[in-house]
């Protein structure tokens, strides 16, 4: 090619596929009305690329290809958004929402009826995008309300989001708020393909968003169905650069707008007249949850006015003009099929529920945890009785009440278990605490537990390596411990179900890969009692090498600030164990070597008062408090003027308040992942 014919027809034709493709996606993504196949959508696709590596002059930045994206990132630019991201007020009543309303009659110092734009609350992750001269510029999440981290890369990735806006009119300055979210049938699908992968599920729609956003490698996001709702402007009409087409005078309007500049925003949004309207708005998306393709948490009212939003404003970084109306937790009644008993890593033996499958929240739920043996007494639960399990935010499901009141007659005492129900030996009764324990260390439900923490994300990450492939393994009688995992030939797995050589040969580095994790993983990895993340990590600072920790005695583990006599205790009884020191000699013959750790260095929360307060959306809060440990801090539970740093979460209230009037910084949820390093 190169005469100036095929040049231009090139060009033409270069401009035709980025048009239909484009196209394509919003129709499939936005207007969920799909316009081609996925073959002709998967042809025209290719022949783009091919052309447009045949004509780089043609480069288009706003090219549907430029989505996948190339290179692995190490680590997240902050990005300070235009103007801080707000978070909105939370009421839980009628009665609540009847007072939000009276405040703003005060306020305006008018009673008039006001309409306002009534959406659903989408569980998802703020994201806000930056459109220069209508070119996607930047994607950046929340982060602490003022300064993000930029997401750009990833959020190209997400198809519902054009790279540029539709239409001739887009303004110089287009800052768009909005929601990543994911769908529950999407991810219930990709959780099931994780959990066969042997990767570790995730726990709701939102930590998969979250977690898929915040990948370093943009091949991950990009093959993760995340989507987006657009909700809010970021700039304002006074902020430079907001004029032209966006602004508006209204919510609705503001949608609409968005709307026509391709982008996919809230569905379910409806305007109502007046506040009667807003009760019965409720109601009705209370009814819609469930059948809605994706999670919502409540209902946004906000005023619809914009010029009654701006005579509002805002206070305490939320507006005064909009209002989330949460949903009380999701309960469903279904019946106790019967109580399943599992053995723990350490022994534990706990309850679970099987349950009679139920739909709720939009998922199918056939089991719940019970907690522990005393949960069972508390209930007053009996085997085959109907049961009501609930569901809040991003918890596991619950068994909350038996309903007594419907019982046949016929439901069972549950038996609690005198032997281990894998490998039958009596039970132990552990003195002051509530569980049941398998004292016998050889019992395969142990084995099998702790080869699932050898392989954990936390521990040796042995992706490939998760509960399914750990419990095969075992069944086919070619690992007795995680010694034996070092031992592995591609050709061991390759008869195995569902493995091939491909992913036999995957499974076989990835253990190589894990001979020289960094010595506190390979700690935390053994799964010693007593030691967790955070002693683990201690651990390798202190004694740097596995003989440093082989050779410590009682007396060096005690000099330890941190370590007290129950962990000191606990190393030294683990590892004079005799089958501890035959897997560890075993597994040091096969060539397992950690890498040393650095002597103890300032951890970034390093002599710190952590307090944690308010929801957290990523972590748990175990996790969170964990990780503070980890690096060096203390998690605190009361704010105090020795309190050094308050992490606040949705909710946040009260200690929000002590921690302003105290004068101690306050961060949020994201800034804390930062500086935690995550
Ligand atoms: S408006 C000016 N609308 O809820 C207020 N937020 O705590 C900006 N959210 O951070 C938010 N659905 O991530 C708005 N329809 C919706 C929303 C919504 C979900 C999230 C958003 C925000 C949080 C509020």
């Amino acid at each position: 090619m190169g005469g100036s014919a095929s040049r231009s027809q090139a060009r033409r034709r270069l401009e035709e596929l980025r048009r239909e493709i484009r196209e394509a996606d919003h129709a499939y993504y936005v207007l969920d009305r799909p316009s081609l196949t996925d073959a002709q959508y998967d042809e025209r696709y290719r022949e783009l690329t091919r052309l447009e590596a045949s004509w780089p002059e043609f480069d288009d930045p706003g090219s549907p290809t430029r989505r996948v994206p190339g290179a692995v990132a190490e680590g997240f630019e902050s990005f300070e958004h235009p103007t801080p991201m707000l978070s909105l007020n939370n009421v839980t009543s009628e009665e609540d929402f009847g007072e939000w309303v009276d405040a703003l009659d005060r306020f305006l110092k008018d009673e008039e009826e006001r309409a306002y734009s009534i959406e659903p609350k989408i569980d998802g992750v703020s994201l806000e995008l930056v459109y220069r001269d209508g070119l996607l510029e930047t994607a950046a999440t929340r982060g602490d309300g003022f300064r993000g981290e930029d997401v750009t890369t990833n959020a190209r990735t997400i198809r519902s989001i054009p790279p540029r806006l539709h239409g001739d009119d887009a303004p110089p300055l287009l800052v768009v708020r909005g929601e990543a979210y994911i769908r529950k049938s999407d991810f219930e699908q990709l959780n099931r393909q994780l959990e066969e992968d042997g990767a570790e599920p995730f726990a709701n729609p939102r930590n998969l968003c979250a977690g898929s956003l915040r990948q370093l490698d943009p091949a991950i996001p990009a093959n993760r169905p995340i989507r987006y709702f657009a909700y809010a402007l970021g700039a304002r009409a006074d902020a430079p650069g907001a004029e032209g087409g966006a602004v508006v005078d209204s919510q609705t309007r503001l949608l609409e707008r968005l709307r026509a500049f391709g982008l996919p925003t809230v569905s379910e949004s409806r305007r109502v007249e007046e506040r009667a309207g807003v009760a019965a708005a409720y109601a009705d998306l209370l009814a819609k949850r469930d059948a809605l393709p994706y999670e919502i948490d409540g209902m946004v009212a906000k005023v619809d006015d914009a010029e009654l939003q701006e005579r509002l404003g805002t206070r305490n970084r939320s507006p005064r003009w909009a209002v989330a109306w949460k949903f009380p937790p999701q309960r469903a009644a279904t019946r106790l099929l019967r109580v399943v008993w599992s053995v723990g890593r350490t022994g534990t033996i706990t309850p679970r529920a099987d349950l009679e499958p139920v739909r709720l929240a939009g998922v199918t739920v056939s089991s719940a945890t019970l907690h522990n043996v005393d949960e069972l007494g508390r209930l007053g639960l009996r085997e085959g009785d109907p049961v009501v399990v609930e569901r809040a935010g991003d918890v596991i499901p619950r068994v909350v009440e038996v309903e007594e009141a419907k019982r046949s007659g016929s439901e069972r005492e549950i038996v609690v278990p005198e032997t281990c129900p894998v490998c039958d030996t009596p039970v132990e009764r552990v003195e002051g605490r509530v569980a049941i324990r398998c004292p016998n260390f050889a019992c395969p439900a142990q084995i099998v537990r702790h080869l699932q923490h050898f392989a954990s994300r936390l521990g040796l990450d042995i992706r490939g390596l998760g509960e399914k492939q750990t419990q095969q393994l075992w069944d086919a009688g070619l690992v007795k411990d995680a010694a034996d995992l070092f031992r592995l030939r591609p050709e061991d797995l390759e008869g195995l179900e569902r493995w091939g050589a491909k992913s036999a040969k995957n499974l076989v580095e990835q253990i190589d890969q894990a001979r020289t994790r960094p010595l506190h993983r390979f700690l935390y990895a053994l799964g010693i009692p007593e030691v967790g993340e955070r002693g683990a990590k201690i651990l390798a600072r202190t004694f740097s090498t596995l003989d440093g920790v082989l050779e410590a005695d009682r007396e060096h583990l005690l000099e330890i600030d941190e370590v007290g006599e129950t962990m000191a205790d606990a190393v030294l009884h683990w590892f004079a164990d005799e089958r501890n020191a035959d897997m560890l000699a075993r597994m040091r013959e096969a060539g397992v070597d950690p890498e040393p750790a650095e002597a103890a260095g300032a951890g970034a929360f390093e002599g710190l008062t952590v307090v944690f307060t308010g929801k957290l959306e990523t972590l748990s809060r175990s996790e969170a408090k964990e990780r503070v440990e980890a690096l060096g801090g203390r998690a605190g539970s009361s704010i105090s003027s020795r309190t050094d740093l308050v992490v606040l979460g949705p909710g946040a209230g009260g200690k929000q308040k002590k921690a302003e009037e105290l004068g101690v910084e306050t961060i949020d949820e994201e800034e804390f992942l930062r500086r935690a390093g995550a």
